[in-house]
């Protein structure tokens, strides 16, 4: 696996691979790898005939006060696991390679960048719809990857691509959970021993809310109140849990079948997120 961390070096080896014709899969990562992201790599080399991976942990998509100093790097760590999974390059840039001084331009998904995780997190999906068009620009990959996990996420970079024309393929690629159903996340490190064993309940409340729907119940206000309740009475400060609409993100009307359940709560000091994405008309 090459390994490179100036934006000139991976243009040197990206143009070799164009001129080979081969088929360039790009999977961006902040890094401290865990079977989801490794999930991601394998996917795309499916997929590809070149697998990209970047580490990076961006500045610009953490509020001030969030955990960007202690955001965990572990970049010995992260490279085995590319190499042995079969990354072909893995681009890790210095923050002074990826932003100027004196920059001026910010993509803003307007419609889902102030909702949800954005309300709580106000600049974090300009951050990362801003680096992730970076990076499409410098990588200019055929095909990316992405984890539904960050759903809202997932969204944004859509709307942005399918809004700018920007000429890469996104794929998103399902959840991979612990066997007690919690979402795999670099934050789940945070977790004392005692917040570990409570964290599964995010999801359980999350697949209770979908049985509900499924089963006909269509009071969505009180689906939600009830879920809320029950995260509140294991320990958890939720900051939401609503049922959307899957395209848009918008609060589900009655009739609607693509629907997507979003969570996130505070256990202890770690925020945690999940959702479920589903269609609830039984075929
Ligand atoms: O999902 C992440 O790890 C980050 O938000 C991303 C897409 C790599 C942008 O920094």
């Amino acid at each position: 696996m090459q390994i490179v961390s100036t934006i000139a070096g991976l243009r040197r080896i990206l143009s070799e691979w164009r001129a080979q014709q081969l088929r360039i899969g790009f999977v961006p990562t902040m890094g401290n790898l865990h079977d989801g992201h490794l999930r991601l790599m394998s996917v795309a080399k499916g997929d590809a005939d070149r697998v990209i991976a970047s580490i990076f942990v961006n500045p610009t998509q953490f509020g001030v006060g969030e955990d960007f100093s202690a955001y965990p790097r572990t970049e010995q760590d992260d490279q085995q696991k590319l190499m042995a999974i079969g990354v072909d390059l893995l681009f890790m840039p210095e923050v002074i390679e990826m932003y100027l001084a004196n920059r001026h331009t910010i993509i803003s998904v307007n419609a889902l960048a102030n909702i949800h995780c954005g309300l709580s997190r106000p600049g974090h999906f300009d951050g990362v719809a801003t680096v992730v068009n970076k990076f499409f620009n410098i990588v200019q990959p055929d095909v990316a990857f992405f984890g539904q996990k960050d759903y809202q996420q997932l969204l944004v970079i859509e709307t942005m691509v399918r809004d700018l024309n920007i000429p890469v393929d996104i794929k998103s690629v399902p959840i991979v959970r612990e066997i007690d159903g919690l979402a795999m996340s670099s934050r789940n490190g945070y977790l004392s021993v005692e917040e570990r064993k409570c964290a599964p309940m995010l999801y359980q409340a999350l697949s209770r809310a979908k049985d509900e729907i499924m089963w006909g119940n269509q009071n969505f206000e009180i689906i939600e109140n009830d879920a809320k309740e029950l995260l509140k009475n294991n320990g958890f400060l939720p900051d939401y849990f609503t049922i959307c609409n899957g395209e848009n993100l918008q609060p589900a009307q009655i009739g609607q079948h693509d629907l997507v359940i979003l969570a996130a709560a505070k256990l202890g000091r770690t925020r945690l997120i999940d959702n479920i994405h589903f269609i609830s008309k039984k075929q």
